[in-house]
């Protein structure tokens, strides 16, 4: 082929072209990794969740010591754990927020006189409506206020009439794999054993702290914390509160639960805030407070030891731990 020396592209505009080519694509390779490392550290939160329906709610004291306040509106529904959605906390508000919440039942039987499907509605119209603010501690070692919105289990409980064989209460959150991907079976099998399981004792289930929460902050709850109805035990670390429940079981046996499923040498089933038993990997004597810069102890029984600790009398909490 003749090619005239005309054609040929001299030596240094073909260097500076390979030179171009190669720096765009450098810039623009770390712009592109620079985006998707933006957007999976920032992207999340930078969205605040939509604000919940408003709730008509009877206001009660806090129990709170001088120097505690409520976490912020943002952190409570921005940083979750809903292992369903996903483990990193700060996506699970946007993974969420697919997930449809009404028309939504919750079928409540087992050991009991009267069993029954309720609808949420119905549920959230049983009991009058308290705000209970809640000091809540995670077992991972952060902690939180939230003003929940709910009522006493012990109404809902009272409704189906337990039988005198009934000595747990196990709870099941939704299983959806359509709307919650770590349900889906991955490469390596699934996360967790789902659906997502918890238990109490019917003593623990019935005392006055105990509630189903179907809000926080006067607001219906959003996906995230548990919608449309979580429990909440105060007193126990926080993977005790399942969400979005769907089916209350009374039983005679213990419940399996998920946790104690999946490490039931770090995760037992009273799980009660204890800061002198250790989980095997780490203290469980301070805790960090959402918000808050310097470490605070953590308390026994998570500061409501006045009010539960009868219900442990004469159990070794190291080994029912
Ligand atoms: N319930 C379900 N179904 N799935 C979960 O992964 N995480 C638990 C608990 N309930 C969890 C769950 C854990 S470990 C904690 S600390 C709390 O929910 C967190 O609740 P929050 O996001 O409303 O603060």
């Amino acid at each position: 082929m003749n090619v005239k020396s005309s054609e040929v592209t001299p030596k240094e505009v073909y260097l500076s072209r390979r030179r171009f080519v190669l720096q765009a694509g450098l810039l623009f390779g770390s712009l592109a990794v620079t985006g998707t490392a933006y957007r999976w550290f920032f992207e999340p939160e930078s969205k605040p969740a939509p604000r919940g329906t408003p709730l008509n709610f009877i206001r009660t004291k806090p129990q709170l010591m001088a120097d505690e306040h409520l976490t912020s509106y943002e952190k409570v529904t921005g940083y979750n754990n809903f292992y369903e959605f996903s483990t990193y906390k700060q996506a699970v508000a946007k993974r969420a927020r697919q997930m449809k919440v009404r028309p939504w039942t919750v079928v409540v039987g087992g050991l009991v006189a009267r069993p029954k499907i309720f609808d949420i509605d119905e549920i959230i119209r049983l009991a009058p409506l308290e705000e209970r603010i809640y000091r809540m501690r995670c077992v991972e070692g952060w902690s939180m206020v939230i003003p929940w919105i709910g009522f006493p289990l012990k109404a809902l409980l009272d409704k189906v009439e337990p039988l005198s064989t009934a000595r747990y209460v196990e709870f099941e959150s939704l299983y959806d794999p359509e709307v919650m991907p770590n349900q889906r079976q991955g490469l390596w099998g699934s996360l967790l054993n789902w659906p997502y399981r918890e238990g109490l004792r019917l003593d623990e289930a019935m005392h006055p702290l105990t509630i189903l929460a179907v809000g926080l902050y006067g607001e219906m709850l959003l996906p995230q914390n548990g919608a449309p109805l979580r429990v909440v035990v105060p007193w126990k670390y926080g993977f005790k509160s399942a969400k979005s429940i769907v089916k209350i079981t009374l039983r005679s046996d213990r419940p399996q639960t998920t946790w104690n499923l999946a490490q039931p040498r770090e995760y037992g089933f009273y799980a009660n805030v204890n800061p002198a038993v250790s989980h095997p990997r780490w203290s469980q004597q301070t805790e960090r407070r959402i918000g808050e810069f310097w470490r605070r102890p953590t308390l026994l029984f998570n500061g409501y030891a006045e009010q539960v600790a009868h219900l442990y009398s004469g159990m070794d909490l190291k080994t029912n731990f």
